[in-house]
């Protein structure tokens, strides 16, 4: 959507995965304080979304939206001011239903008036989600409260989270600033692993402005060990899904802070050209060792080698799979061990542990010709 927003995936935090409806605003508050201290924020990570359940039951006498009082008493406006003063900014959540999946008052045949409430409590994102929608297509739902967030003059990022319906890549690029290409992550491998795979097949269609989301991150939640984690954290950066961090930010582990704050991952997911990376070659029992890529700015490729088997097994990434020429020496930098560690010609690879994931930037040297007119005649 040309908002000027989503420029690259969105960071931040979203309530859902790891507190789903017992949330209120201390809660909030401290998450964006957490934000702050950790340096998550400095890294990125500046929405702090709030999902469901922030809603009183009914509307109301003018129709209006309004939160829980007994766990949102200072209203929604005085949260946004708390993390506009921070420099984070702060998401809301409502359905294009006639309730959320939490069955709470919902926004369709609400779209002006409920867009003109966020915007005048000064909200910065909303998810839309996709519960109690009277069986009315996604593309007919969707696009009235694109309209109703443009006209409220409030630059709100709009993520459509319509589960997959009705195959989002195809029409969402001039309705929202990403679109959910699945339905719901759940804290396991095996939901984590299908999901990167549905979301692999709308990379075409990602790019500034508009972004496939697979769902928020599960990342320190419990339920996959630490390197199924940093699989996940690779392949969401790679596929520049929205890194929405859905654990306790005030109550991470060192190993769940590592991932989330690794610098040159997150350096893949914003880099400026928005390619996503996709599966670019499979090979083992069952497809279960994977070379995903994508190119980056700076004719550089992102690439991850993913070991989906039970054992360790080494993956090798051939150039002719990237569209490289083979004979090209490339300087291969380990962007979890932050270390260059080679100059390849040809292919790469390296033995990767199970369920582990190693990640790569692969810069391309001047051919030898090249540096020689460039030395001599510059
Ligand atoms: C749906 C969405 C989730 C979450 C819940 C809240 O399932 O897909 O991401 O927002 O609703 O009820």
């Amino acid at each position: 959507l040309s908002n000027g927003l989503a420029q690259t995936p969105q960071m931040g935090w979203n309530s859902w995965n790891f507190f789903a409806c017992d949330i209120n605003e201390t809660l909030i508050k401290e998450t964006a304080d957490a934000l702050i201290s950790t340096g998550l924020a400095d890294l990125g990570y500046n929405y702090v979304n709030i999902d469901d359940c922030w809603e009183a039951l009914t509307r109301d006498a003018k129709g209006q939206l309004v939160p829980e009082s007994k766990t949102f008493p200072s209203g929604i406006n005085a949260l946004a001011d708390y993390a506009h003063e921070k420099g984070l900014k702060l998401g809301i959540y409502s359905s294009a239903g006639v309730f959320t999946c939490q069955v709470r008052p919902a926004s369709l045949f609400h779209e002006n008036d409920d867009a003109a409430t966020w915007a005048s409590w000064g909200v910065d994102y909303l998810k839309y989600d996709n519960c109690f929608n009277l069986g009315i297509k996604p593309i007919d739902r969707y696009p009235p409260m694109r309209d109703a967030l443009n006209s409220t003059g409030r630059k709100i990022f709009y993520s459509l989270c319509e589960w997959g319906e009705d195959d989002p890549a195809l029409w969402a690029g001039n309705v929202g600033n990403s679109w959910r290409t699945t339905g719901d992550i759940n804290d396991t491998w095996a939901s984590m692993i299908s999901i990167a795979d549905l979301n692999d097949k709308w990379a075409a269609y990602a790019g500034p402005g508009g972004w496939n989301d697979p769902d928020m991150l599960e990342v320190g939640n419990g339920g996959m060990t630490y390197l199924e984690y940093r699989s996940h954290f690779s392949i969401w950066a790679l596929m520049k899904a929205p890194l929405l961090i859905g654990c306790d930010v005030r109550n991470m582990t060192a190993e769940t802070f590592e991932i989330l704050s690794n610098k040159e991952v997150i350096a893949v997911n914003q880099d400026p050209l928005g390619i996503q990376g996709r599966k670019v070659n499979v090979t083992g029992t069952d497809n279960c060792l994977q070379v995903w890529a994508g190119v980056l700015s700076g004719n550089r490729f992102a690439v991850v080698l993913w070991n989906r088997c039970s054992e360790s097994e080494t993956i090798n990434v051939s150039w002719d799979s990237l569209g490289l020429e083979p004979a090209t020496t490339v300087s291969v930098r380990d962007i979890w061990k932050h270390e260059d560690v080679a100059d390849a010609v040809g292919s790469f690879g390296v033995p990767v542990d199970a369920h582990s994931c190693e990640m790569f930037v692969l810069t391309p040297k001047l051919s030898y010709f090249r540096s020689i007119y460039l030395t001599r005649y510059k």
